[in-house]
């Protein structure tokens, strides 16, 4: 059987990607396709118990270094579990959120540096790769306001503006590097979003 597809969105805090992941997911299965949904940190019984811990306020003095292999470990406990199954099914998977989070979040955010960061989680991916990556593209302090609106903020949220600066910029950069990477204008109506990720994936063959 042909491998599924990996389409996996990103974003930073509170920029609509769940919404559209939820959508994608609908479209996707009304072409008869077989969808498997994960988030990150999370999507299995160990991971969901990883994000706790690494999502806990209480947990201020975690270590930038134990977060970042946390958020990896709760990945490869996903990869193994759920994702790569699903993809010898030849289904296809949508992660809210993948290593690019990492990349990002631990590599740019916390200054652990991204070489760093995806050295770490080569260990956890197993040679597993996205098929094709959407970026939703949001002001942070936009996402923030609409986090605030909606819930109690958790860890990463409350780490401050200037690490969401620091976020933002580091989705920025990765999106130049990387050609997988599809950006997405989050500052409109969900709609409007939804149908720009269709015309997108219409141009890859799933
Ligand atoms: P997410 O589930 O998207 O948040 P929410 O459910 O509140 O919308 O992600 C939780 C937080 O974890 C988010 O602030 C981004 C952060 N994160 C990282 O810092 N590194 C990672 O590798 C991942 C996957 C998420």
């Amino acid at each position: 059987m042909e491998r599924g597809r990996l389409i996996a969105l990103e974003g930073p805090d509170g920029s609509g990607k769940t919404t559209q992941i939820q959508l994608l997911e609908e479209y996707l299965k009304e072409l008869g396709y077989e969808v498997v949904r994960t988030r990150e940190p999370g999507g299995t019984e160990i991971s969901e118990k990883i994000r706790e811990i690494i999502l806990d306020n209480d947990n201020s003095n975690m270590s930038y270094m134990c977060e970042a292999l946390l958020y990896a470990a709760s990945r490869a406990q996903l990869v193994s579990e759920v994702i790569k199954p699903a993809l010898s099914q030849g289904k296809i998977v949508i992660c809210d959120r993948f290593v690019y989070s990492s990349m990002v979040y631990q590599g740019a955010g916390r200054g652990l540096g991204m070489d760093r960061i995806k050295s770490i989680n080569e260990a956890a991916l197993d040679g597993l790769e996205a098929d094709l990556v959407f970026m939703i593209t949001i002001p942070y302090e936009e996402g923030l306001k609409r986090k605030k609106m909606q819930k109690t903020l958790d860890r990463l949220e409350n780490s401050g503006n200037e690490f969401h600066k620091k976020v933002f910029q580091g989705y920025l950069d990765i999106c130049r590097k990387y050609d997988k990477i599809e950006v997405v204008d989050g500052n409109r109506t969900v709609d409007e979003i939804h149908k720009d990720i269709i015309n997108i994936i219409k141009k890859i063959k799933l």
